[in-house]
């Protein structure tokens, strides 16, 4: 049965990890930046990458190691290739090419919002194709059909910011450091979440799409007028952040052909009260709902041996001079959503 490396260097987590067809995780491990980073309240793509280039060669014996295998017995090498912080994929991907290269295996360069993507699938055996994906991290907030691994159509993006980059910098306006999201989901439940009237940017909507950056603004005006605590800020940002989310997600099921699950995915997706009113959702239109464990939702390289494993048992390898890509979406046709990098 197959096992692929996996290696996860797109932004802050030097990750690597062995997964076997099978779904077993033979071994993963994640070293973490957040204390290099946290005295700049946010990632230095700089430091991202010499970290990454440090640490990344013993993280992989040690993953090794720890399965009790050597790359011989590896069967294909899965990097991410994109999209992130260009120095740090480029580590991850150029340290890909030099075990494929050395041990004659084949390369499988991983769009990191695919292994985001496909690891409900690690979770859950039972997840068939097609399945509408809520994918939520710090670069991204998107609606997406999923039907097989590369078969992505997108049904709705953000218009401004992503959803994880609205807590982050919430938590930064809260005083609450970094990295932001878990840091204001704790805050949230000290706090009433009705307290504060926050705005619902693109509520009821007829286009699909997300914005969050309004909601950051009016977190920064109830902070500045010093009439609430932060605990209610923090909680009255979540609850307004849900019900976008529930809002936008339940448009996007009246619009989708009939799906076997509502997926969420992506470092957001480990936000207990999101998930829960996910779940709710899911079980109001009958869908089932899956959210992978904790540690798959936040970067990891688990994911990203998978999404390999998807790639791998359909024949699928990359060529050794596959160029890093700092953007890539998982669906290339999809129309520019308005002010997504587009000029007016
Ligand atoms: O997927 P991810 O680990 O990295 C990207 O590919 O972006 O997502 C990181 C994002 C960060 O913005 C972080 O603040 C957010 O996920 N996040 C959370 C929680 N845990 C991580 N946001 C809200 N609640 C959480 N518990
Ligand atoms: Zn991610």
């Amino acid at each position: 049965m197959e096992i692929v490396l996996g290696i996860e260097s797109s932004c802050d987590e030097t990750a690597a990890a062995l997964v076997r067809a099978d779904r077993t995780v033979l071994a993963q491990r994640i070293a973490s930046q957040d204390d290099a980073h946290r005295p700049y309240g946010g990632v230095v793509p700089e430091i991202a990458a010499r970290a990454h280039a440090e640490r990344l060669t013993p993280l992989i014996d040690a993953t090794l190691a720890e399965a009790g295998i050597s790359l011989t017995e590896v069967d294909a090498i899965a990097a991410t290739a994109g999209p992130g912080l260009i120095g740090g994929v480029m580590v991850g991907l150029v340290t890909a090419k030099a075990l494929a290269m050395a041990s004659d295996k084949p390369l499988l360069a991983i769009n990191h919002l695919e292994g985001h993507a496909l690891s409900p699938r690690l979770a859950d055996p039972d997840l068939d194709f097609p399945y509408l994906l809520l994918l939520v991290s710090g670069g991204h907030c998107q609606l997406l059909l999923v039907e097989g691994a590369g078969k992505y159509r997108r049904l709705a993006t953000t218009i401004d910011d992503a959803l994880g980059e609205a807590f982050d910098k919430s938590a930064k306006l809260l005083g609450l450091g970094y990295p932001g999201g878990p840091a204001v989901e704790r805050l949230a439940g000290e706090g009433d979440p009705q307290a504060v009237p926050l705005p619902r940017p693109l509520m009821g909507a007829k286009e699909p799409h997300f914005s969050f950056a309004g909601l950051k603004s009016a977190v920064l005006r109830a902070k500045e007028s010093g009439e609430h605590t932060d605990a209610d800020i923090a909680a009255s940002f979540q609850q307004a952040a849900i019900d976008c989310l529930i809002d936008r997600t339940r448009h996007a099921i009246g619009t989708v052909r009939p799906v076997n699950a509502l997926v969420v995915a992506g470092g957001v997706a480990a936000n207990k009260a999101i998930r829960a009113a996910l779940e709710e959702l899911a079980s109001e239109h009958d869908l089932c709902f899956v959210a992978p464990p904790l540690a798959l939702c936040t970067d990891n390289a688990a994911m990203i041996a998978w999404a390999g494993i998807e790639r791998l048992t359909l024949g699928q390898s990359d060529p050794l001079d596959f160029v890093a890509r700092p953007r890539w979406p998982l669906d290339p046709d999809a129309a520019p959503a308005r002010g997504a990098g587009v000029k007016a």
